[in-house]
């Protein structure tokens, strides 16, 4: 829906809720696994007992966001246009001049698609691996030891793609008021998601992907 004003709407209120949980979880998870696995750090902060629980319960924690926010319909419909890869995203990919507006976006751009798939596929594979690491009693050595290995490397991943994602929202205001308030400027939206724009204005009908 446009505002007189010039703003669109573009995250709904569970949306951003459910955004907000999961990056507070992931970087809980994130900081308390640096000092698990870094001698210096964990010598420095300390408390290793209360840092394994924050990271235990956070890592746990973090799906359920993710889940509970099915329950709404604005988290489906995003969700299910992050989850959709079309002939137009392998080509903004593939191109070297992808910024330049030619190959019109819609609401989320092939990088934003990635990221989203990456990071849900990433915590399933935590979550896993890190059961398995915790439940001692219930799990062969051979299947930890596996389970460890896999656990650090894509820890490692998902705090590098974490990182990169923050560092590019830094470097856009319109961006980051859109997560924060849910609506952002119709210019923003035209230069960087200019189908999504066309389709909330109503200038073509149906939904652009
Ligand atoms: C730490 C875990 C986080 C995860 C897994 C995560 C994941 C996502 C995903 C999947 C999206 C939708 C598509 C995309 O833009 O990539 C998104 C949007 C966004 N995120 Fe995050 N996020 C995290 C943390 C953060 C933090 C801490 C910030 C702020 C500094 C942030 C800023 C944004 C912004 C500004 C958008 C909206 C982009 C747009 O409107 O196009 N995110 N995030």
């Amino acid at each position: 829906m446009s505002a007189p004003e010039g703003d669109l709407d573009r995250f709904s209120l569970p949306v951003r809720w459910v955004h907000g949980l999961t990056g507070l979880f992931m970087i809980v998870c994130i900081l308390t696994a640096a000092v698990l696995y870094n001698g210096s750090l964990a010598v420095l902060v300390g408390h290793r007992y209360l840092v394994e629980q924050t990271h235990l319960w956070s890592g746990l924690a973090l799906p359920v966001p993710l889940l509970a926010g099915i329950a709404s319909r604005s988290y489906r419909d995003d969700a299910g246009r992050l989850n959709r890869f079309t002939s137009r995203d392998w080509a903004w990919l593939r191109s070297r001049t992808r910024r330049d507006g030619r190959i019109e976006v819609g609401k989320f751009n092939a990088g934003q698609k990635l990221n989203a798939s990456l990071s849900a596929g990433s915590i399933g594979v935590l979550l896993l691996s890190g059961s398995v690491m915790y439940l001692t009693r219930l799990t062969p050595l051979a299947w930890r030891s596996g389970a460890t290995f896999v656990h650090d490397w894509f820890a490692l991943a998902v705090g590098l793609l974490v990182v990169g994602h923050i560092g590019m929202a830094l470097r856009d205001p319109d961006a980051l008021t859109g997560i924060r308030t849910g609506r952002v400027p119709l210019r923003w939206a035209r230069r960087e998601h200019a189908a999504w724009a066309r389709e909330v204005t109503g200038e073509v009908s149906g939904e652009t992907r």
